[in-house]
């Protein structure tokens, strides 16, 4: 038995009502990404006109497919849904992703009722409407029409803006981000963050939780739930609509209230949320989250090769509540011999301009290494004496002789082109790199918070007997 919103993770068969014979419309588009990234299960495209689209056997009803069907997605116009979601109803199926615009956010509430009273007579949970569809990798199942080769990973993306999350899409791509699933969750009629979060909560695909979020209709539900997910893995949140103006973008783009920014910021310091400000920090901290074990205590030291990149991290890291101390005696001890006589030893650590790929990786790996140290931030300069792409390549090497990252590590690498290159080829191996120390010294600071949050979370659940 596979429970309704598990259906939309691991459907066992999915209907396409409204897959489209013509290439470029959006029901041929989510046709062709269930087939082409590889689902393994039965797939129905459902076609009043056509007897097979993309080589599949295609049905002119969803009474007409002679097996069961766990997912209906409806791409058709909003007028038709209805029906649509009722006919899916009668075929059994367990949950519909409905694709369509034309509800809500243009004022037919009437409409979006419609859909919902007729789902819930069948006990069909909906998705949607007014949304690209979902994307679970580790099912193959990629049902939308954004890009198709996503790259698997850890990251679980719930997106309430459409257009802006195909558009993450493509970018989780380009900057080497792995995900186990996109859901776009537009209106939230019916399935809402909190369905999502209880899913992905004991999902052992995923890592971390990254909510696109515009507003919540039951404030009560989210915050319980939150919590509970918070306890086991982090969730970020970029909540937009946070000026006047921005909110009534909000209400003409999903219909719903944006709310107010402190009412919301509370709640999320409450529930053990970590509110990014901007897209770029909430994936930054994403992919750390993904790819780093978790920080159990112990120094934060910071290697650096330029003296002027490590203040600007000390400053982002003290603006975000994490102090720094001096490196433990042991670390100092076994660097000091290595390093030029002006090195400076405090915190950052200053290897100094004139050291060498194998100087600067040797340094971040004693880092490393050292028991009192319980996280490191590297940070690097191009110079005309080092090689980012060598470093990065030595660094990768050094991490998998000690049988991979035992405590959490950023590296920032900051320079021309080359080093644009090196923190791409690190974070494709799973060793969190950005390009600027404001970014990377953001990253370790929500890392370091995100531990102080759960041990806060932890107790208070424990407290209410609630754990
Ligand atoms: N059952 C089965 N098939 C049907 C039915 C039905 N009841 N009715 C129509 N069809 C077929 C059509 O014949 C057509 O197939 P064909 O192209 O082979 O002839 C196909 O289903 C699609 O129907 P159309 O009427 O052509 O609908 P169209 O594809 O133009 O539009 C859509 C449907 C995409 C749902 C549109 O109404 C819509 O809402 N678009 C906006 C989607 C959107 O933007 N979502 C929001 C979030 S994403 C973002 O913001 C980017």
């Amino acid at each position: 038995m596979v429970s309704n919103v598990e259906a939309l993770f691991r459907p066992r068969s999915i209907a396409v009502v409204g897959a489209s014979r013509h290439p470029g419309k959006i029901g041929y588009e989510i046709l062709r990404n269930i087939i082409q990234y590889g689902y393994t299960g039965k797939v129905y495209p459902i076609n009043p006109k056509a007897p097979e689209i993309l080589g599949v056997k295609a049905y002119p009803s969803l009474s007409d497919v002679p097996g069961e069907i766990d997912m209906v997605v409806v791409s058709i116009p909003a007028k038709y849904v209805p029906d649509a979601v009722e006919e899916a109803g009668k075929k059994g199926a367990k949950v519909a992703v409905v694709i369509a615009s034309g509800f809500k956010e243009v004022g037919r509430e009437d409409l979006e009722e419609e859909l919902v009273r007729r789902a819930r007579k069948y006990g069909v949970r909906v998705l949607g409407p007014n949304i690209f569809g979902i994307v679970y990798t580790p099912a193959r199942l990629n049902a939308s029409f954004g890009p198709k080769d996503v790259i698997p990973g850890e990251v679980a993306f719930i997106t309430q803006s459409g257009a802006l999350g195909i558009a993450l899409m493509g970018m989780t791509i380009v900057e080497k981000i792995g995900v186990s699933s996109i859901i776009s969750i537009g209106n939230k009629a019916d399935i809402d963050d909190a369905d999502l979060m209880e899913f992905l909560k004991d999902d052992p695909n995923t890592k971390v939780v990254l909510i696109y979020l515009e507003g919540v209709t039951n404030g009560k539900k989210f915050m319980e739930t939150a919590q509970r997910v918070t306890v086991k893995k982090p969730v970020i949140v970029i909540k937009a609509g946070k000026t006047e103006a921005g909110a009534k973008a909000v209400a003409s783009h999903t219909g719903s209230l944006a709310g107010n920014v402190a009412i919301y910021s509370t709640l999320f310091k409450q529930t053990g949320i970590l509110e990014a400000r901007s897209v770029e920090e909430a994936f930054d901290w994403a992919k750390a989250f993904a790819a780093l074990p978790e920080y159990k205590g112990g120094d934060l030291v910071l290697v650096t090769n330029g003296g002027g990149a490590g203040v600007l991290s000390t400053d982002t890291l003290s603006m975000e509540g994490v102090s720094l101390k001096h490196p433990p005696k042991s670390l100092v001890d076994t660097l000091k011999p290595k390093l030029p006589g002006f090195a400076s030893l405090g915190n950052p650590i200053d290897v100094t301009g004139m050291i060498s790929n194998e100087g600067y990786v040797d340094a971040v790996m004693e880092a490393l290494r050292n028991d009192e140290v319980g996280a490191v931030m590297a940070i690097y300069c191009q110079t005309a004496v080092t090689d980012p792409m060598v470093i990065a390549s030595m660094l990768v090497r050094e991490i998998k002789k000690e049988g991979g990252l035992k405590k959490p590590l950023v590296v920032t690498m900051i320079g021309g082109e080359e080093s644009y290159w090196a923190v791409s080829k690190l974070t494709a191996e799973k060793v969190p790199a950005y390009i600027m120390p404001e970014r990377a010294a953001s990253t370790m600071a929500a890392i370091i918070n995100y531990a102080r949050i759960k041990e806060k979370i932890s107790r208070r659940l424990k407290e209410l007997g609630n754990h």
